[in-house]
């Protein structure tokens, strides 16, 4: 199996690559004058908006015929993404909220910020797959009985916590040797493990134009999918190929199957019939098939 990182431009990346991809999830600075080291988020919006017109472009034409893309973004760039990923030709199927878990952003004179976006769009009208993903949310206080079978994820999704720098950080987020996060964007693992489950089965090609910490190279290749990977930054890059050395407990996806217990086809779509097999520096094929996928 591949689980590849390139240190390159996404867009010179996909004018140059050969491969064709199953899924994609496309995560790009939200241009909101963030902190990058080798990006500049304050783009002109008309610029910025050009930029991912391109992107989505090239991602389409390298994408297999029903295959998915995953655009998340600022709340308050949806009509922006839709037009975007419409202009391409992809075929809109969600908006997914992604209900954060920390506080509200504060804002003047209307509601606080509580979510993100994520547009699920294809190539094409049908999925060339969809897995229906069934979870076990708690019970509330207001519901009598616990469901006997769980219930079908739906496009909100309210039990992801992202990764925060304060009380609630945890040991996911990559730390620099002074304790600093490496990267504030890193997203959690439990975010892709939902992406990549619905939308892919083992053996397919997973893609990350603006992949940061390699969060999806790192899920994907524990659910026996090939994935590639492109980082601009040379210092993120290092740290990506260092993620997939010395891989982590804390990046185990493991401890968060029994989350989808109640998934009828989990066994078959989690992709258990992979070991890993080496981690290589630069070209990271790291899997070996041990038996074929059905
Ligand atoms: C929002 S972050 C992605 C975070 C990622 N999802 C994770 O889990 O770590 C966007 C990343 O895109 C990178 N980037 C910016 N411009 C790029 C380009 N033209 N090609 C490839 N990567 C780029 C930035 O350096 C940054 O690491």
């Amino acid at each position: 199996m591949i689980c590849d990182i390139y240190n390159n431009d996404c867009i010179d990346f996909l004018n140059s690559t050969e491969y064709k991809f199953d899924l994609t999830f496309l995560d790009p600075p939200f241009n909101q004058n963030k902190n990058y080291n080798s990006h500049n988020d304050k783009m002109d919006p008309v610029e910025y908006w050009n930029w991912m017109q391109e992107v989505c472009n090239k991602i389409f034409d390298k994408t297999s015929s029903g295959g998915a893309i995953y655009f998340m973004q600022r709340e308050k760039n949806v009509k922006d993404v839709i037009t975007v990923l419409e202009k391409t030709n992809w075929t809109f199927q969600n908006l997914i909220i992604w209900k954060k878990k920390s506080s509200a952003v504060p804002v003047k004179n209307k509601y606080g910020k509580h979510y993100q976006i994520i547009v699920f769009a294809t190539k094409g009208n049908k999925p060339r797959l969809f897995n229906k993903l069934r979870i076990d949310p708690p019970l509330l206080v207001t519901e009598k009985y616990k469901r006997p079978n769980g219930m079908y994820v739906t496009d909100v999704w309210d039990d992801i916590r992202e990764l925060t720098s304060g009380y609630f950080a945890g040991e996911e987020p990559l730390r620099l040797p002074n304790g600093k996060r490496l990267h504030n964007q890193q997203a959690p693992i439990k975010l892709l493990l939902r992406i990549i489950l619905s939308s892919s089965k083992p053996g397919d090609f997973i893609f990350d134009p603006f992949c940061g910490t390699a969060t999806t190279n790192i899920v994907s290749r524990q659910l026996s999918r090939n994935s590639i990977g492109v980082e601009k930054d040379k210092f993120y890059f290092q740290y990506c190929l260092k993620r997939l050395k010395a891989f982590r407990d804390v990046d185990k996806i493991d401890r968060f199957k029994d989350d989808y217990k109640y998934t009828e086809n989990l066994e078959e779509i989690w992709g258990s019939s992979y070991i890993v097999k080496e981690f290589k520096p630069s070209q990271l094929t790291l899997f070996e098939k041990k038996q074929n996928y059905k």
